[in-house]
């Protein structure tokens, strides 16, 4: 997710959870291959299993970039079919590639060619005035046929005229029973679904319901622990027990040294840390604490260490 899931902010989530995968924020082809920002690739080895999303939609830059993403180390490369925003509607990517189910599958087939990783896609139900009923499996088959074994589905339309990309992520009403019956058309494909999933709960309901896999988005985020921290036990049926905002915070420390150490700020680490006690005694403080001190210059671990003895009760 654009500005949310960097590389901190995945190290941190893996802290959570060993079996979920993970994604990086969108990372588009022409910006790896024609503009050379490598560092845009830059993750950490804590990060595994980590997925890279590109944008894009000619297929020969794609198939660069996904080999550059796969030479970085990355886990699995995924096509963004999905992402509204006029920036990207104007260079043919995101989204309005639902118009072009021949050219994905075309960008498909290129990067499949490339690495040895999987090839993921991440798609919308439809754009605009597009039946779902129709495009959807249409597009699915084209994927598939290119080589395609997995796909999640944000189970809503993208109106690309009228709506900004932040209404596009809530209006567009969800249509889940779409996406199941997508998994009854092809059985064999791995289907996730997104959007608008906010518990385990809800998610292991999708799974018992016959689906692969479930991504959340938004709700991973402001309070990571009620999503991340339990999802190896509830999700993957792993023993022991769960992780904790504090095992988190520990966990976290040798990294944000090592981060310092190479010439970063601590804020860029510690901003994706303060929901990590939301609801618990103490979450005020933590926030403030991290807010107010990790801008300053040589703010350091000492301030996180600061911030968490201000966390008390038993949950954490
Ligand atoms: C700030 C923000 C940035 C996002 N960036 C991306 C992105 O880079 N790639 C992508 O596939 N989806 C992106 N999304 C969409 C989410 O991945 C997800 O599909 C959408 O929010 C619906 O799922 P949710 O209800 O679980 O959040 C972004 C969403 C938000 C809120």
């Amino acid at each position: 997710m654009m500005d949310w899931t960097d590389r901190h902010c995945r190290v941190l989530h893996r802290q959570l959870s060993s079996c979920t995968l993970l994604y990086t924020e969108m990372v588009t082809a022409p910006a790896l291959v024609r503009g050379g920002a490598l560092h845009l690739l830059d993750h950490s080895p804590a990060e595994h299993p980590v997925a890279l999303q590109l944008g894009g939609s000619d297929p020969e830059e794609l198939a660069q970039a996904a080999r550059l993403g796969a030479q970085a180390g990355y886990d699995e490369i995924n096509l963004n079919v999905g992402c509204p925003s006029d920036r990207v509607q104007s260079g043919t990517f995101g989204a309005v590639l639902m118009k072009d189910p021949g050219l994905v599958a075309e960008c498909c087939a290129a990067m499949r060619e490339a690495v040895e990783v999987d090839v993921t896609v991440k798609c919308r139900i439809g754009v605009d005035d597009q039946d779902p009923e129709e495009v959807l499996p249409e597009f699915l088959a084209r994927i598939v046929a290119a080589g395609v074994e997995r796909v999640t589905i944000h189970a809503r339309k993208a109106w690309l005229q009228g709506l900004s990309p932040k209404e596009n992520r809530d209006i567009p009403p969800l249509d889940y029973d779409l996406v199941h019956r997508m998994k009854g058309l092809f059985p064999n494909l791995h289907i996730s679904i997104n959007g608008g999933i906010t518990s385990l709960d809800a998610a292991r309901a999708f799974l018992e319901g016959g689906l692969d896999g479930v991504m959340f988005g938004c709700a991973a985020y402001p309070t990571p622990v009620e999503i991340l921290g339990s999802a190896d036990r509830v999700i993957f049926g792993r023993p022991g027990p769960d992780r904790t905002a504090r095992d988190a915070v520990q966990a976290m420390l040798p990294y944000i040294e090592d981060h310092l150490a190479g010439g970063g700020r601590l804020h860029q680490v510690t901003r994706h840390m303060l929901g990590l006690f939301a609801g618990q005694p103490g979450a005020r403080a933590w926030r403030r604490v991290l807010s107010e001190g990790a801008t300053r210059p040589g703010a350091g671990p000492e301030l996180v260490e600061a911030a968490l003895s201000q966390v008390c009760g038993e949950a954490v």
